[in-house]
């Protein structure tokens, strides 16, 4: 499950670092995986996968042919993972910051990934961070693949994305509490 009790946890103790004071909701996550083509195996990268509740819609959705790679930060945040998860086997969880991806998938064989999943907290990144994590996506997103971001102040960080990419669409979930929402990012350029 998505244990909401370690999630808050960690909000008190790290705040932006976590940035919610709750798991993203099913409807959320759903969305945040709407736009995935399984019509073919895919190489699925997750960001910020704390309790993991955008993780089980994936996993639902994901040919077993298909790879699912998390990346997360908090030790026990991976930890928790690894046992919820533990019977998918095209499924890998690292322990990690997202500054490194392209060690990550390097040392597993893989060059690029079809989608890039992020629950991270961008906005509260400092611009270093967010320049890290850019550069780090560029690396490693396939030319027609796609970074899937939520958010939960629909709208306003647009220009944040914006700046990284040619294509920003928005999804809002209302359903989600807070009102949450998806931007859908595509074609990467120089900022
Ligand atoms: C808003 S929570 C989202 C968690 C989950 N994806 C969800 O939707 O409920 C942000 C997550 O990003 C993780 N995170 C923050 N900075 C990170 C970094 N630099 N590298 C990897 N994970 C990071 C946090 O530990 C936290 O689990």
């Amino acid at each position: 499950m998505n244990n909401p009790a370690l999630f808050l946890k960690k909000f008190l103790r790290y705040g932006t670092t976590i940035a919610s004071v709750a798991p993203s909701s099913v409807w959320l996550s759903r969305a945040t995986i709407s736009t995935i083509d399984w019509s073919c195996p895919r190489i699925i990268l997750e960001l910020g996968a704390g309790t993991g509740p955008i993780t089980a819609e994936i996993l639902k959705k994901a040919t077993p042919e298909s790879r699912v790679i998390a990346v997360e930060q908090d030790a026990d945040f991976a930890a928790h993972l690894r046992v919820r998860f533990s019977r998918y086997k095209n499924l890998e969880i690292i322990h990690g910051d997202v500054s490194e991806l392209a060690r990550y998938l390097k040392g597993r064989g893989i060059d690029k990934v079809d989608y890039i999943i992020s629950g991270l907290p961008v906005p509260s990144f400092t611009g270093e961070a967010q320049q890290a994590l850019f550069r780090s996506v560029r690396a490693v997103l396939k030319q027609d693949g796609s970074f899937n971001q939520i958010t939960e102040f629909p709208l306003l960080y647009k220009r944040i994305y914006k700046k990284w990419f040619k294509d920003v669409r928005f999804i809002f979930e209302p359903r989600n509490i807070p009102p949450a929402g998806v931007y859908i990012c595509r074609n990467m350029q120089e900022p």
